[in-house]
């Protein structure tokens, strides 16, 4: 590879503002870029490098894979497809899978599913209930569900049947929907990610539960950022003690490997017929193999209860050494999905933790994130605490609220 960095791409979209680093290879929880230098990766693309980078066990079998059969089509079986949909029902305790590419087409599903499910009961205008904050992706659906003004600006007229409430308020819930006969579903994140790592409280999602079946909605948890153990559980909502009725999953499900899901259970898994929903990636025997190698590493090497144990020591010891600070205002998250907030925008971090050698993230302009991969040892977390903390004290100290 070229160790040639254009500032901005002439040939690429600038979709992103990209940092001027370009990596070339990867082991474990570090990464190197083309000229060499070392980074411990913080970010794991942002929250997909479940297994990590280069993963003994999971590259033998994606080139074993590839050796035997990448792709077919969706108008023949797929083992494979049996086999991962069957580990994620197993994990879920719920019953059907579709599977796509990416977390916004998990979501489409849903979205489609949750109006169907609709239509067959009559509701010709079907409504979904979605959250302030929430950040579901970027087609022009997925982005008027999502509750961030900037993403949804310049791409009207957004899609309509949305319903917006805000974050852990019963209240205001039952208010919104209140005698309203349209609504059909509810849609949310148990942690939200991208929206600054909001966590659900694990009581108001019991009684979100208890509002779905009184009024007969589906109850729809993006799972995308916060499943595949990166809370210390399969998929976040467990902690909350429920099963939703559909579940949309992508990042982590393939360690690197496009592959998005989405879990139906009992009330959504025959939405859906021969004709209503399709792609034609969607499963193919690469991406299920990723998904159930994905599931068997982590299995074998127990790291739900690593992301949980190592994500408790990341959290407390950023909580010490930061959490006293004037302008820190929090130090949240569960497992290894985690997020500082400043009481100022702190973009520039990125850039400077990626100088000394860390990749992060930050969200909604002034929430530092972290969402390594979940093989991350307690060393390692200590070492991203050395990395990130003086960068915070140097910020604070140099800039205004
Ligand atoms: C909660 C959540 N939903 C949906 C998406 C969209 O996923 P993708 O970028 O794979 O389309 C993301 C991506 O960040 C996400 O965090």
């Amino acid at each position: 590879m070229s160790a040639f960095i254009e500032a901005a791409s002439p040939h690429v979209m600038t979709t992103y503002g990209r940092l001027p680093i370009a990596l070339s290879r990867g082991q474990g929880v570090w990464v190197w870029d083309v000229n060499g230098k070392k980074y411990l990766d913080g970010l794991g693309g942002i929250a997909v490098n479940t297994v990590g980078h280069n993963h003994p066990r999971l590259v033998p079998a994606l080139q074993d894979q590839v050796a035997k059969l990448i792709h077919t089509s969706n108008y023949y079986h797929v083992p494979l497809q049996e086999e991962l949909a069957a580990r994620l029902v197993e994990r879920s305790g719920m019953t059907n899978v579709f599977f796509c590419n990416s977390g916004l087409e998990a979501n489409e599903a849903a979205l489609k599913l949750a109006r169907k499910f609709g239509h067959d009961k009559g509701i010709e205008n079907p409504q979904i209930v979605v959250y302030e904050k929430a950040f579901h992706g970027r087609s022009i659906a997925t982005l008027s569900a999502t509750g961030n003004p900037k993403i949804q600006a310049g791409f009207g007229p957004l899609v309509e049947g949305f319903i917006r409430v805000p974050l852990n308020d019963l209240d205001a819930l039952k208010k919104a929907t209140e005698g309203n006969p349209n609504v059909v579903a509810v849609l949310f994140e148990t942690i939200q990610g991208e929206g600054g790592i909001h966590q659900m409280r694990w009581d108001y999602l019991q009684q979100v539960r208890a509002l779905c079946d009184a009024n007969d909605w589906l109850m729809m948890v993006d799972e995308i950022q916060t499943g595949f153990g990166r809370t210390g559980k399969w998929f976040a909502h467990q902690w909350a003690g429920i099963t939703p009725d559909v579940m949309s999953l992508a990042k982590g499900l393939g360690s690197g490997v496009p592959i998005g899901a989405v879990v139906a259970g009992p009330k959504a898994a025959h939405i859906f017929g021969p004709g209503n929903h399709g792609t034609t990636f969607g499963g193919n025997p690469l991406a299920t193999r990723a998904g159930v190698e994905t599931i068997r590493i982590m299995e074998e090497d127990k790291l739900l209860d690593n992301a949980a144990t190592v994500g408790a020591h990341l959290k407390a010891a950023l909580q010490r050494e930061l959490g006293s600070l004037p302008g820190v205002k929090d130090v949240r998250g569960q497992g290894l999905m985690l997020g500082v907030e400043l009481d100022r925008p702190c973009g520039e971090l990125i850039g400077l933790a990626a100088e000394a050698g860390l990749l992060l993230s930050v969200t909604a302009d002034s929430v530092i994130r972290l969402v390594p991969p979940l093989i991350l040892s307690t060393a390692e977390a200590d070492q991203i605490v050395a990395l990130l903390v003086p960068l915070v004290k140097q910020l604070l100290a140099g800039s205004k609220a």
